[in-house]
C-alpha cells in the first residue's frame, strides 16, 4: 500500500518542499491526475450535448463525478449538487439566485470569522436589494459565538452564512447546533466548507444545513472547480444566476424557461476536465482512513504548537490543542511582520501564508494586521514539524 506521501507526486518528489501552505491549496493527487488525463486523452468531447459514443461517455463521466462528490457530502441526490468554479463562485450563486427571492429589509446573518468569499457577495446583495447583514461575533478563540444567535434572528432574518471552519484559526463551527436553532424558525443556513473538505468525509444531511460550499484546489482536487450543495426544494425554488446554453429548456424571444436543477446553474460548457478530477478526489477521501488520519494531522498540530510555545515573542491566535478544530495554525512574532517571517522561512524550503488570509473582519476583531499560518495536510510528517521548528529559528535571530 502507498503512503500517502506517495500518492501526491509534488509531495514525492520533495519539490513541494515542506508545504504547510495546505489552508491555501492542497497538492493534487495521482489519482486526481490521472482520471482528468484519461479523460483529455481518450474521452474528451462536450457534455450533455452530442449522441455519438465519444459524448455519451464524457457525459457519464462527469455525472459519475457528481454522484462522487454527492457521496461525499453525504447528499441524498447527486442533482443536489452544481458545479461550479469554486467556493467563490458557489457563494455568489446563492447571493443571486437565492437572493433574488429576498426583499429589502430581509435579513443575513454573517459570522465574524468568515473569509470574504462568505462576506462580499452578502455586501454586495445588501446593496443591490436593500437586505440588512447582521454580523455573529466569534470569541476570543475565533468560535462563533453561538449564544448570541438566538438575540440576532428575527421574523425578517432570512439566511445564516457561517464557515464549518476557520482558514485563519482552525476554529470548527458547530454547525449542527446552528443549524437546530435556524430550522426552528424557518431560516435557511449557508455553510461554507472549504477548509473542512480536505480533513473528513462531510455529512450535509446529519449537519441539517440548506446549503454547503467546497472548492477543489483546497480537497486535493484540481483549481477552477467547486461545488454548490443544496437540498432539492431549495434549488428548485432558486432563480439562475448565470444564461446561456444547457441551462434551458425553451427558448424564445418572447420567453425563455429553465431546465431543472442541477443544469439550470450550470451555465455554458462547465468544467469538464476539473469535475471529473474533483469526482476522483471525492472518490479518495472517501476511501481515506480518517480516524488514523486525524490522529496523525492532530500529533503534528501538537508539535507545531510545542515549537511555537518554546519561543519567545510568538503568540499563537485561536483555538487551543484540547479544542474542536482543524490543523490550522496563526501565530504572530512581536517586533516581525509575517511576510518578513515566510519569506525567511520560505527560503529554507518551508511554505507558510502571511497576511491577512481574506479574513480582515477577523484580523480587526484580534487586533492584528496580519499572521503567519501554517496549515497540515494528510501528507505531512514530523520531519516538516522539525524543518518548521529549524526554520523559524533561523528567521527569529535574522529578525531579532
Ligand atoms: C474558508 C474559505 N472559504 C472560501 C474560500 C474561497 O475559495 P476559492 O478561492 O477556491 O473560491 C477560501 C479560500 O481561501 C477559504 O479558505
Amino acid at each position: 500500500m502507498l503512503s500517502h506521501s506517495d500518492q501526491f507526486p509534488a509531495v514525492a518528489s520533495g519539490l513541494a518542499g515542506t508545504y504547510l501552505d495546505n489552508a491555501a491549496t492542497t497538492q493534487i493527487a495521482a489519482s486526481v491526475l490521472a482520471r482528468m488525463a484519461a479523460f483529455e486523452t481518450a474521452g474528451r468531447a462536450n457534455v450533455k450535448r452530442g449522441i455519438y459514443p465519444l459524448a455519451i461517455q464524457a457525459t457519464q463521466a462527469f455525472e459519475g463525478a457528481r454522484a462522487a462528490v454527492a457521496r461525499y457530502l453525504g447528499a441524498g441526490d447527486s442533482n443536489e449538487v452544481v458545479f461550479t468554479s469554486g467556493a467563490t463562485a458557489a457563494v455568489n450563486l446563492v447571493a443571486h439566485g437565492f437572493g433574488a427571492g429576498l426583499a429589502a429589509g430581509d435579513e443575513i446573518i454573517v459570522g465574524e470569522g468568515e473569509h470574504h468569499a462568505n462576506i462580499v457577495p452578502w455586501q454586495m446583495l445588501r446593496d443591490r436589494a436593500g437586505v440588512v447583514l447582521k454580523v455573529l461575533p466569534v470569541d476570543d478563540r475565533g468560535y462563533p459565538r453561538i449564544d448570541a444567535l438566538a438575540g440576532l434572528i428575527t421574523e425578517r432574518t432570512r439566511l445564516i452564512a457561517v464557515t464549518h471552519a476557520s482558514n485563519v484559526t482552525g476554529a470548527v463551527t458547530d454547525v449542527a447546533a446552528i443549524c437546530d436553532m435556524a430550522r426552528a424558525k424557518g431560516v435557511r443556513v449557508l455553510v461554507d466548507g472549504a477548509q473542512m473538505a480536505a480533513h473528513g468525509a462531510v455529512d450535509v444531511t446529519a449537519l441539517g444545513c440548506d446549503f454547503y460550499v467546497v472548492t477543489g484546489h483546497k480537497m486535493f482536487g484540481p483549481t477552477g472547480v467547486g461545488v454548490l450543495w443544496a437540498r432539492a426544494e431549495v434549488l428548485d425554488a432558486m432563480a439562475p444566476f448565470m444564461g446561456g446554453g444547457e441551462m434551458i429548456r425553451r427558448v424564445t424571444f418572447e420567453e425563455t424557461t429553465y431546465a431543472p436543477p442541477p443544469h439550470r446553474f450550470e451555465a455554458g460548457t462547465p468544467p469538464v476536465t476539473q469535475a471529473i478530477g474533483l469526482g476522483a478526489a471525492a472518490d479518495m477521501l472517501l476511501a481515506t482512513d480518517w480516524p488514523e488520519v486525524r490522529s496523525r494531522e492532530w500529533n503534528l498540530l501538537g508539535g507545531l504548537m510545542d515549537v511555537l510555545d518554546a519561543r519567545d515573542r510568538v503568540t499563537v491566535i485561536g483555538p487551543g490543542a484540547d479544542d474542536r478544530r482543524l490543523p490550522i495554525l496563526s501565530f504572530t512574532v512581536a517586533g516581525a511582520h509575517p511576510h518578513d517571517l515566510c519569506e525567511l522561512m520560505g527560503a529554507r524550503g518551508v511554505a507558510l501564508r502571511g497576511g491577512h488570509h481574506c479574513a480582515q473582519p477577523l484580523m480587526d476583531r484580534f487586533g492584528v494586521e496580519a499572521t503567519t499560518r501554517a496549515s497540515l495536510a494528510l501528507y505531512n510528517t514530523p520531519a516538516d514539524v522539525d524543518a518548521f521548528s529549524d526554520a523559524l529559528d533561523h528567521a527569529l535571530t535574522v529578525l531579532s
